[in-house]
């Protein structure tokens, strides 16, 4: 059996979906299993409830597993999470752990300085020493991500300090259909997997192709690093989230140039999504007519949306 962990979130889900996709079982670990509506419903999918902190509760999860996809949110409480997560998974003997990791597409950006990066670089160590077998998927940026503009976005503005600061930001779905392929394949083990998406971006580029797929105008302004700050605060991030990532973002414009790495999307033969393409498939969310869905238009019959 694979397990799927995060199952409940925007990495964790598409995987899922591309199991449901492909027709092949999975087991989803959700923590509240009150948010998987999306999920349910999807064949093959066996919705496991558990708590990656707490392994008294993984027991169903992890029983007769062979292979786990390792995911979990990226805030303050990923480092021990994750850790807690590999004692349990190696105490029930599964033969092998994928870790959903992360590295920012900009030219000479050190992971140990912040400390979402830096902690994926911890558990990674943690699970090298492990003595389980592991392979690390390392996309970058997620093309998701630009849904939290979507408030600026409805009034015709994308607003963030990052100058003509170029990113890569990848799809999930693209990671997803990757994330299958390790999972479902031999001979990964010991091996990192670098995604990012096939362009860089700046954020007038992203602007653009929004505003195209939309149909209505939709500006780049480069605001400053205290009012983007201001937004988060008031969009309801708590402080010190809103405060990394000022500085993530300040390390992103000081060296302001993102590289393409296609290397994994072609090892496995999967055609990388261009942003136009994303922002075209999610114009509805684009335009504020929607929310955001963890299944979104499944097709289960093998072929692709
Ligand atoms: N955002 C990006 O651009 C980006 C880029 C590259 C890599 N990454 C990495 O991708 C990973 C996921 O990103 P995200 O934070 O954006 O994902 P997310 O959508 O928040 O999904 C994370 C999921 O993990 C679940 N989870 C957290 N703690 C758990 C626990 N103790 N037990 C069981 N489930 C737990 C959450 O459950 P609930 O739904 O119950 O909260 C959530 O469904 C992070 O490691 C992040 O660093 C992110």
């Amino acid at each position: 059996m694979i397990l799927i962990t995060g199952a409940n979130g925007r990495p964790g889900s598409a995987v899922v979906r591309e199991f449901a996709r492909n027709g092949r079982p999975v087991r989803a670990l959700v923590r509240e299993p009150a948010k998987a509506e999306g999920l349910r419903g999807l064949p093959g999918v066996e919705i496991v409830h558990g708590d990656m902190l707490r392994p008294e509760t993984l027991q169903d999860a992890l029983a007769g597993v062979d292979r786990v996809l390792m995911v979990s949110s990226a805030g303050p409480p990923m480092l021990e999470t994750q850790c807690t997560f590999i004692d349990a998974a190696v105490r029930a003997g599964v033969g092998h752990i994928v870790k959903f990791s992360g590295r920012d597409s900009i030219d000479g950006f050190d992971n140990e300085q912040f400390r979402s990066s830096r902690s994926h670089e911890q558990i990674q160590r943690y699970l090298f020493a492990s003595g389980t077998p592991w392979a690390v998927l390392q996309p970058s940026q997620f093309m998701h991500v630009y849904f939290d503009e979507v408030p600026d976005v409805v009034k015709g503005e994308l607003r963030l300090p990052l100058g003509d600061t170029t990113l890569a930001p990848v799809d999930i779905d693209d990671i997803a259909k990757v994330a299958y392929k390790v999972l479902t394949t031999p001979r990964h083990e010991g091996r990192i997997y670098p995604m990012t998406g096939p362009e860089a971006l700046t954020m007038a580029d992203a602007a653009r192709h929004i505003a195209d797929a939309i149909g209505r105008p939709v500006r780049y302004v480069d605001v400053s690093f205290e009012d983007k700050e201001r937004a988060w605060l008031a969009a309801g991030y708590p402080p010190p989230r809103a405060a990394a990532f000022v500085q993530l973002f300040q390390e992103r414009r000081r060296l302001g140039r993102s590289s393409v790495d296609l290397s994994t999307h072609e090892l496995f033969g999967v055609e990388p999504t261009t942003f136009a393409q994303f922002a075209r498939r999610y114009a509805d969310v684009f335009r504020g007519d929607a929310d955001y869905t963890v299944t979104p238009g499944l097709v289960v019959d093998g072929s692709p949306r």
